[in-house]
């Protein structure tokens, strides 16, 4: 059975405002907290909220740090699209944390494997992450873990699908220039963390978020993996709610 709980909130404000909350709670109950951090268009408004918290409520990030998910391989964190760079502009730049203590993977690292291992070991070193905010994919993924992902799987590189690329391709000038690979937080990587808060907006994920509650406990939906966490909330909006509700959940 799966114990995923969902609150279903009005629309992606409301869902910004509670995903927000918990994290702002979190980091003034444990100002050291360790975040995992997801890009996106689905948690952009929380990232602003998390910056008004700062700028206006004294919301301090200065000892807290952070994971980020994934990164397109061959793209420099200069680059517009790289994931490194959207953090810095919707959140590190407006908030007081250390540049040293955000962590995205390295897209340009010259040995590959060893970045993802590194990657790994320096969660480790921090205890793990206390909180991992993640967003979905339409079909299914978490992270760039594309559907058939082992639930074992660490921090790799992955070939991405086209159903992803082509989703993606809407922030490029050029739809050929979205990278074909990435580097990934895995499965288990992200299952390790001590609490997941997975956010979800639009008509366009609530078949996906349907899959991932009540379907199947299969690596065919990544995010269904979710289902036997601890502690893991999916935050909805009505539209990415739609196929949950018509069975009254
Ligand atoms: P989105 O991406 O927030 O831009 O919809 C989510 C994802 O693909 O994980």
């Amino acid at each position: 059975m799966s114990g995923i709980k969902v609150t279903v909130c009005r629309d992606s404000e409301e869902v910004a405002k509670a995903a927000s909350g918990i994290i702002a709670r979190l980091i003034r109950e444990n100002p050291g907290a360790v975040l995992g951090l997801a890009t996106g268009s689905t948690p952009e408004p929380t990232y602003a909220e998390l910056v008004r918290m700062h700028q206006e409520e004294g919301l301090s990030f200065a000892g807290v740090t952070t994971f980020n998910l994934d990164e397109y391989l061959g793209l420099p964190g200069d680059h517009p699209q790289s994931y490194r760079y959207f953090m810095q502009k919707k959140l590190f730049d407006h908030i007081d944390i250390c540049p040293w203590n955000t962590h995205v993977p390295n897209g340009m690292a010259r040995n590959i494997d060893l970045e993802c291992q590194s990657f790994e070991l320096k969660i480790s070193s921090v205890g793990g992450v206390d909180l991992w905010l993640l967003g979905i994919g339409a079909n299914g993924h978490i992270a760039f873990n594309e559907p058939g992902s082992a639930i074992n799987s660490p921090t790799r590189v992955v070939d991405l699908s086209s159903n992803t690329i082509e989703s993606n391709s809407r922030f490029f000038r050029d739809p050929s220039e979205v990278p074909r690979r990435a580097l990934t937080a895995g499965i288990e990587t992200i299952r390790s963390t001590r609490r997941v808060l997975l956010l979800a907006t639009g008509p366009s994920k609530a078949a996906a978020v349907a899959e991932a509650v009540k379907g199947r406990y299969s690596c065919r939906c990544p995010a269904s993996l979710l289902q036997k966490h601890p502690k893991c909330t999916f935050i909805i909006d009505q539209e990415a709610a739609a196929e949950l509700q018509s069975t009254g959940r």
